[in-house]
């Protein structure tokens, strides 16, 4: 049966990227697919987490998912400390994984940046936990941003040779699911990069948070460029933002980007954040309004989480248990 698994790391406030690229294409897929949402908790401590902040962003994204329009019951949402198996199952990728594919994996050099030295052995091994996540859950279908490519071919080689090392075919290959106008939201402040919740400079993001003061304040900050908005896709070449801000218009107004250059190009900068303030508050506010209201009660996100967690780990259990088996681990 077709199963999708995906994740979002609590360390920092979600952004429009993480809506737009990944939690609201799970919206769309959960009628589809059995479905498996977690808070990677266990990611996000890769690099420094003050506590109270990692508790508040695990419940803060588990609220987003909610808020979005994943269903908790026809759906899992969890966070992943509460399943032990993600790190057992990570220990036996550790020693399946090959030290020279993760020397190729860019979002390590990205993070780790010039003092290589000095990060932490998680951030090395990151993406065999993430694969551990996947896998142990025997997921066919991965829905999530362009960022994650990378992480997930990784995935299938760890998978492929799990099965070859062991001659069994225990794990599927899962394939990746990268769809929609916004498979890569970039920053506010340069378009050559991508929009993140680690950006030092808050207006690079849009928070799924932000009240619509803050939108409005980010959107007329963005950088663009002095010439009119291009009537046609092709009028975009090295012309990042002003093609970021309209993809983000498309993408949250359900237009292709074609669509968006038809209808306001030629136009200025000025009208056309005008019209993008507007469409962004009014798609996001009623987001961020029922994610403030599952925050004033804490105890509802952590039952779901908790309920979440039990259902996830009557999945994951017989996996790992078969996986022991297969490695050779005795379980007296
Ligand atoms: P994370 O927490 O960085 O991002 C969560 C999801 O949001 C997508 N995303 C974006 N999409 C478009 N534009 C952007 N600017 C943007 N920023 C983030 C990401 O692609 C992702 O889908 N390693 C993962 C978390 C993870 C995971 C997993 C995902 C851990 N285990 C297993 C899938 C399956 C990460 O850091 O996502």
């Amino acid at each position: 049966m077709d199963r999708i698994f995906s994740g979002v790391q609590p360390s920092g406030n979600m952004t429009l990227g993480n809506y737009l690229g990944a939690i609201r294409n799970w919206v769309k897929l959960q009628d589809d697919y059995e479905s498996i949402f977690c808070v990677v908790d266990m990611h996000a401590i890769t690099v420094w987490q003050d506590p109270d902040d990692l508790r508040r962003a695990t419940r803060e994204v588990a609220a987003g998912m909610l808020a979005a329009g994943v269903d908790p019951k026809k759906n899992i949402i969890f966070n992943q400390s509460n399943v032990s198996a993600h790190a057992e199952l990570g220990w036996v990728l550790n020693c399946v994984a090959r030290l020279g594919w993760l020397n190729r994996m860019t979002q390590f050099k990205e993070k780790a940046g010039k003092h290589k030295e000095n990060a932490s052995c998680g951030l090395y091994v990151y993406p065999n936990l993430m694969a551990a996540d996947i896998l142990l859950y025997k997921a066919t279908h991965v829905p999530v941003g362009d960022d994650q490519k990378q992480h997930l071919e990784l995935a299938r080689d760890i998978a492929q040779k799990f099965n070859n090392d062991f001659g069994k075919e225990v794990f599927p290959l899962p394939d990746p699911m990268i769809f929609g106008t916004a498979t890569r939201v970039m920053s506010l402040r340069d378009g050559s990069k991508k929009m993140s919740k680690s950006d030092p400079s808050e207006y690079a993001r849009i928070g799924m948070t932000d009240d619509a003061d803050a939108i409005a304040k980010k959107i007329r900050k963005a950088k663009t460029d002095p010439h009119p908005i291009p009537d046609n896709v092709d009028g975009f070449e090295d012309r990042l933002e002003a093609k970021n801000l309209m993809n983000i218009y498309g993408a949250l107004n359900d237009m292709k980007l074609e669509d968006v250059c038809a209808e306001y190009g030629g136009q200025s900068f000025a009208d056309f954040k005008k019209a993008l303030t507007d469409l962004a508050v009014a798609k996001l506010s009623p987001i961020s309004e029922e994610m403030k209201r599952y925050m004033d009660d804490p105890a509802q996100i952590d039952a779901i989480l908790r309920d979440g967690a039990e259902r996830a780990n009557a999945i994951a259990q017989p996996v790992l248990d078969e996986v022991k088996d297969v490695v050779g681990f005795l379980r007296p």
